[in-house]
């Protein structure tokens, strides 16, 4: 780690979460809304309206200030916030893309010159030039995003690259294509949905439902590029990628099927209200389409970010910028000396290294209740073992010591009571809470790597035998470290199971 880690109480993901979700929506909407602008335009001018070209004027300023405004702010938010997250994977993006984000940067600042321009061009330019500045505005847009949009996808289905470290192979990775067309559904549908809740505002009447109807084309048109497209992207990650997802982290594969429910009754709503009676589309259910476009787009981030796990860049790189190339090393000669600022608290620096890119201790994602009545062993044993717990974590590869030196950073902050003074519990009740916390990790009662088969029905000296050889069960499972009393307990809970992961 070449980095120093600015350790506060917050977790990075969800700041980064909130701000990436926030400017994505923006700077997709931005994009759509330059190529309304100008095809609206060029359509009010050819047929003289003059009602249409002043209800433009009023949309760009909010378009311009919106987009340029929050998107400028938000992407610089997110290049501070994934400098603090994880700045060995943002040294990497920057090796390999400089160029590609030097490209970025000049469209944008294309974009926003032209932007402005547009905006104070309406009354001041003649009609040619003006609509000229709005497809300048809307390429440069759109020519960011095809830059942009390859080093995105990079960090999923980075291919090619990670043989030849080329940068076009990074660039046009296997879900390139699919991803920019997906993208360029999204930008229109945005576009027509925001400008659909603008025109809800307008009172009723003809001018109104033509508009309505307008828009409503714009964002069924997004909605038929999005959807071919998203089976095509889906088809360009590596099925290892999506299996091993669907089945660790089943609750962000589900986003994605909320996400499509959100886009179909949104369809339902673009025809209904938009298409047949758009005369009478009211602000709110434009507010609900607009939130279903959000939703719909939010859930499909949320999935892609999330089936990347345990990686920040596929096959490369782990979520704690542990880099899979020097495994070896690592595994021989430790973190620590691969650590280049020290604090002179090695447990500190190690639990930094390896856990604090995801959890804290207490506050966010927090590890102290998960160990709360435990001991150092056993702690030490599931750092050892993270990448069999649920939560499709990566690989521990520092040394035996190192992992001594998390555990006993660790355990100098948690509930150091025995378990059944800090939760109260006896018997069979004390006995699964013993089980949730020792064993519920990496084997859950009915659901991940579920042992219930082999530990129901078994006599006592087998259930004594199982914790007394606990760690000649698998590489990873750790002794069985607890106390008489929980030991007790726990075969007790234990003696209640029944086959086929029911208990009595
Ligand atoms: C790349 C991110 C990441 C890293 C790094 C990571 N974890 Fe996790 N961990 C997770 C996720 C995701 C879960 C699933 C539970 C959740 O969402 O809180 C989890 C869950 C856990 C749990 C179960 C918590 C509970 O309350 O059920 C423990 C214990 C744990 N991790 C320990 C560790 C330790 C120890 C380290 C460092 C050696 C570590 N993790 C590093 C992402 C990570
Ligand atoms: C850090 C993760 C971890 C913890 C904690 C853990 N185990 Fe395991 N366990 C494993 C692994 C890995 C294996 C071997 C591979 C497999 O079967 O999944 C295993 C195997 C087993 C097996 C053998 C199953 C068979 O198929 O015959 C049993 C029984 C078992 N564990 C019970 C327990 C009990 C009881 C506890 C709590 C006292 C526990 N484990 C805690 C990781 C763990």
């Amino acid at each position: 780690m070449n980095y120093p880690f600015w350790d506060v109480g917050v977790g990075y993901g969800i700041l980064m979460a909130v701000i990436a979700v926030l400017h994505v929506f923006v700077s997709h909407f931005a994009i759509g809304g330059g190529l309304y602008l100008v095809v609206a335009e060029t359509a009010a001018r050819r047929s003289n309206d003059t009602l249409r070209i002043e209800s433009l004027q009023k949309l760009t300023k909010f378009f311009v200030l919106l987009t340029l405004v929050f998107g400028a702010l938000s992407g610089v938010g997110i290049w501070v916030i994934i400098g603090l997250l994880n700045p060995a994977a943002t040294e990497v993006l920057i090796h390999n893309f400089v160029w590609g984000w030097a490209t970025e940067w000049t469209f944008f600042v294309v974009e926003i010159c032209a932007a402005i321009i547009y905006f104070y061009g309406w009354k001041t330019m003649s009609a040619r030039n003006h609509q000229i500045v709005g497809w300048i505005y809307f390429w440069a847009a759109w020519l960011s995003l095809v830059v942009i949009n390859g080093i995105i996808c990079f960090m999923l289905t980075p291919g090619k690259w990670l043989e030849t470290g080329s940068f076009w192979n990074g660039f046009f990775n296997p879900t390139y294509w699919p991803s920019l067309v997906f993208r360029t559904g999204i930008c229109l549908l945005l576009a027509g949905i925001f400008s659909l809740a603008v025109a809800s505002r307008f009172e009723a009447g003809e001018f109104k439902a033509r508009l309505v109807r307008y828009n409503a084309r714009w964002s069924i048109l997004g909605v038929a590029v999005i959807v071919p497209s998203w089976f095509w992207y889906w088809k360009a990650i590596p099925s290892r990628v999506t299996t091993t997802a669907a089945e660790m982290m089943p609750t962000p594969m589900s986003s994605i099927d909320v996400a499509f429910w959100f886009l179909a009754v949104l369809a339902v709503f673009l025809v209904v209200f938009g298409l047949l009676i758009p005369r009478k589309l009211h602000t709110v259910v434009a507010i609900v389409m607009l939130a279903m476009g959000l939703g719909f787009f939010g859930g499909f981030e949320w999935m892609r970010e999330s089936i990347r796990k345990p990686y920040v860049i596929y096959d490369y790189m782990y979520g704690n910028a542990v880099e899979l190339a020097k495994a070896d090393t690592y595994r021989s000669d430790g973190y620590l000396s691969e650590i280049a600022f020290r604090t002179g608290n090695d447990g500190a620096d190690l639990f930094r290294r390896a856990c604090r890119s995801c959890h804290t201790i207490d506050g966010y994602k927090p590890l102290g209740p998960a160990f709360d009545g435990t001991d150092p062993d056993f702690i030490a044993g599931i750092v050892k073992g993270t990448h069999v717990l649920k939560g499709n974590m990566p690989e521990f590869l520092g040394t035996e010591e190192e992992a001594a030196l998390i555990a006993d950073h660790i355990w100098a902050r948690v509930d150091q009571r025995d378990m059944s003074e800090i939760y109260g519990l006896t018997g069979v009740d004390l006995g699964k809470k013993v089980f949730d916390v020792r064993c519920g990790r990496c084997h859950e009662i009915g659901g991940y790597n579920d042992k219930t088969e082999s530990l129901a029905g078994l006599a006592g000296d087998e259930y004594e035998d199982i914790l007394d050889n606990a760690s000649d069960y698998g590489d990873e499972m750790p002794d069985f470290t607890g106390d008489d009393v929980e030991r007790m307990a726990l075969i007790a809970y234990l003696k209640t199971l029944e086959e086929g992961g029911e208990q009595q």
